[in-house]
């Protein structure tokens, strides 16, 4: 008999349904302690980052994104999602999270 899905390979926490956000728009979730901005890209694919952007605290799921960077929405400056770099600099990077959709489901690893 063959399991149409091994949940046993099923990895990172469920924060929630992926249907929670529209495309173009980012959500903060709390996951064990940690605010966590998650963002819905237009392909379907999500992305996410610490929620407190590093330079003076403003709301990275409230900012501008497309595949590649999150622009906060307090002073404008830029994070890519690959690496958490800031693109100007002089300024923390962000910290990043492997983030996925499974069946649904959005699903983060921490650490
Ligand atoms: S608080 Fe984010 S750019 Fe200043």
């Amino acid at each position: 008999m063959t399991a149409l899905h091994d949940s046993a390979s099923v990895t990172g926490i469920d924060v929630g349904a992926v249907t929670d956000l529209t495309r173009g728009e980012g959500r903060t979730y709390t996951v064990d302690g940690t605010q966590i901005a998650v963002y819905l890209l237009s392909d379907g694919t999500v992305r996410a980052t610490d929620a407190m952007c590093p330079h003076r605290g403003g709301p990275l799921a409230d900012g501008q994104f497309d595949d590649g960077v999150v622009v906060c929405p307090l002073h404008q400056y830029a994070f890519a999602f690959a690496t958490g770099a800031c693109t100007s600099a002089g300024i923390d990077p962000v910290r990043t999270y492997d983030a996925h959709v499974v069946d649904g489901r959005i699903r983060l690893t921490l650490g």
